[in-house]
C-alpha cells in the first residue's frame, strides 16, 4: 500500500523494566511498556511511551475433562481454566471472560451461553464429532467458530461398532451376567454367526466406512445407505451404495453411522421397522436420537428387531428402569464409542491444535458453522484469505477514517495465467 503519511519510519520496543510511572501506579506485572519512536520527514523524533498489556493472552475454558497432552497444547498458547461441571448459571457467568471454550458431548452450549459471553466467546471447540450440543446457528449470528474434532476417535468407534456388532451376535454381554450369576445356560445363548451375513450401514462417513472395511474382513456382505457419499468411494471397498428401502429391506445387520439432523431423528420408527427384514439385528454407535426408542421395544417385543446393541440413548444416562436397556435382548454400553485411550489422547491433541489455530486467525479445516474444504484446496486458499481480510480492514479504515473514498479498485494477476490482468471495482460505502 502506498504510504500517505508524513512519518518516514516507524520503530517498536518494548521494556517492562522502565515503566515511568511504575510506583505511582502500581500496575501489575503483566503490563510493560512499549516505546514508540516516529521519525517524520524533517527529521523530528517523536517518542511516545505506551503502557500495553503483556497479558495478552486469550483465555479457554475447559469444561470437560480433556486429555493431558492437549491441556499442554492450550497452555502454550492461552490462560487455561479446567472447570468441570459447572451448572448453566454458571457457564453462563464463566463465558463472558473466555475466548473460547471447549466441550465434549455433556455440555450444552446454546444460544443462552453465546449472548451471555457478550461478544467475547470466539471459538467453541467440540472434543469429538456430534455438534448436537452446540447451537450452530447461535454461534454463527455472534460470529463464533465452532471447530471440532472428527478424525482421531473414528477408528474407536468403529472398533466399538464391530464389537457391539459381534458380542450381540453370540450374546457376550448376557451369557458373562448369567455365568456370573451361577448359572450355564449352554443352550440359551445359541448365537448366530455373521459370515455371509448382509450387513446394512447407514451412513457411509469415517466412522461407517471403517465399519464396512471391517465388516468385510470378517466375510460379511455390505451394503451401505448414504444419500451423500459418492458410489466411487464406496466401491473402492466393494461395498455397494443402495436406497434407504433396500438397505433395511435386506439386511440382516443394521449398523447406523449418521449424524443426528432434523432429517434422521427418530428415522428408524414405527414404519421404518415395519418395512426390515423379520428378525433383522441393529447397532447404534451414532447418536441416541436416530432411533424412536418405544418404536424399537416394540420392535423387539414383536421379534421384527432380534437384537440390538446400543452405545447411544435418547437422554444419556437412560432412565434406570428404560424398557429398552432392561430389554433381555439389548446390549448397551454407555457411550463408549470414542473411549479409548488412543482416541482420547488423540481427540484432545486435535481439538487444542484447531482452537489454537482458530484463536490465531489461522484457517480452521475442521469449522463446522464454516464451508468444509479440502486440505489441499484450504492450502491454496490461505494466501487470499488473508488479501481479503487485509483489503476488508484497509476498506473499513478508509470509510471510517472519513477519507470520503467511494470506489476501491483492485486490480490482480493470476499465477496460473499470468498475462491475464483483471481489474475489478468495487464500492466501499
Ligand atoms: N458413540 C460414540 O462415541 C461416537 C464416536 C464417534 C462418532 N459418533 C457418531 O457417529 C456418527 C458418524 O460419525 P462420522 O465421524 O462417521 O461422521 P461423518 O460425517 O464422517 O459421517 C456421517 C455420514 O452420514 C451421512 N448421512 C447424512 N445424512 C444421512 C442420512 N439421512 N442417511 C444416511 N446417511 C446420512 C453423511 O453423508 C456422512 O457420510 C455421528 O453421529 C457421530 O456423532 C459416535
Amino acid at each position: 500500500m502506498a504510504a500517505t503519511s508524513s512519518f518516514t519510519s516507524l520503530k517498536l520496543s518494548t521494556a517492562s523494566t522502565t515503566l515511568p510511572w511504575k510506583s505511582r501506579h502500581s500496575l501489575s506485572s503483566s503490563f510493560g511498556v512499549a516505546t514508540i519512536s516516529l521519525r517524520c520527514q524533517h527529521h523530528r523524533q517523536l517518542r511516545r511511551f505506551v503502557v500495553i498489556s503483556m497479558d495478552a493472552k486469550p483465555t479457554i475454558l475447559v469444561a470437560e475433562k480433556l486429555g493431558e497432552a492437549g491441556l499442554n497444547v492450550l497452555k502454550e498458547f492461552a490462560n487455561v481454566d479446567c472447570s468441570y461441571n459447572l451448572s448453566p448459571e454458571e457457564l453462563c457467568t464463566k463465558i463472558s471472560i473466555c475466548d473460547a471454550i471447549i466441550v465434549r458431548s455433556g455440555t450444552k452450549v446454546n444460544r443462552k451461553v453465546f449472548e451471555s459471553s457478550g461478544g467475547r466467546l470466539k471459538v467453541v471447540g467440540r472434543a469429538g464429532v456430534g455438534i448436537d450440543n452446540v447451537d450452530l446457528a447461535a454461534a454463527t449470528e455472534h460470529g463464533c467458530l465452532v471447530v471440532n474434532a472428527p478424525t482421531a476417535n473414528t477408528v474407536a468407534a468403529a472398533e466399538h461398532g464391530i464389537a457391539l456388532l459381534t458380542a450381540m451376535a453370540r450374546n457376550i454381554a448376557q451369557a458373562d451376567a448369567s455365568v456370573k450369576a451361577g448359572k450355564w445356560l449352554r443352550n440359551k445363548y445359541v448365537g448366530v454367526s455373521l459370515v455371509g451375513k448382509t450387513l446394512a450401514v447407514m451412513g457411509f462417513g469415517k466412522v461407517g466406512s471403517e465399519v464396512a472395511r471391517r465388516a468385510k474382513g470378517l466375510g460379511m456382505h455390505v451394503i451401505a445407505h448414504d444419500p451423500y457419499a459418492p458410489a466411487d468411494r464406496a466401491r473402492a471397498i466393494g461395498v455397494e451404495l443402495v436406497s434407504f428401502d433396500e438397505a433395511i429391506a435386506s439386511a440382516d445387520f443394521i449398523s447406523l453411522h449418521m449424524p443426528l439432523t432434523p432429517a434422521t431423528s427418530k428415522v428408524f420408527n414405527d414404519e421404518t421397522f415395519a418395512k426390515m427384514k423379520k428378525g433383522a439385528r441393529i447397532v447404534n454407535v451414532a447418536r441416541g436420537g436416530v432411533i424412536d426408542e418405544e418404536a424399537l421395544v416394540k420392535a423387539l417385543d414383536a421379534g421384527i428387531v432380534a437384537q440390538a446393541a446400543l452405545d447411544v440413548f435418547t437422554a444419556e444416562p437412560p432412565p434406570k428402569d428404560a424398557k429398552l436397556v432392561q430389554h433381555e435382548n439389548v446390549t448397551a454400553t454407555p457411550h463408549l464409542g470414542a473411549s479409548t485411550m488412543e482416541a482420547q489422547e488423540g481427540v484432545a491433541i486435535e481439538i487444542a491444535e484447531a482452537v489454537v489455530g482458530a484463536l490465531k486467525g489461522e484457517l480452521a479445516a475442521t469449522a463446522v458453522n464454516a464451508p468444509m474444504v479440502p486440505a489441499e484446496v484450504l492450502t491454496e486458499l490461505k494466501p487470499f484469505v488473508a488479501l481479503a481480510e487485509k483489503l476488508g480492514r484497509l476498506a473499513v479504515q478508509l470509510v471510517a477514517g472519513g477519507s470520503g473514498v467511494k470506489t476501491v479498485k483492485v486490480t490482480y494477476a493470476s499465477g496460473r495465467a499470468p498475462g491475464l490482468t483483471l481489474t475489478q471495482g468495487c464500492f466501499v460505502r
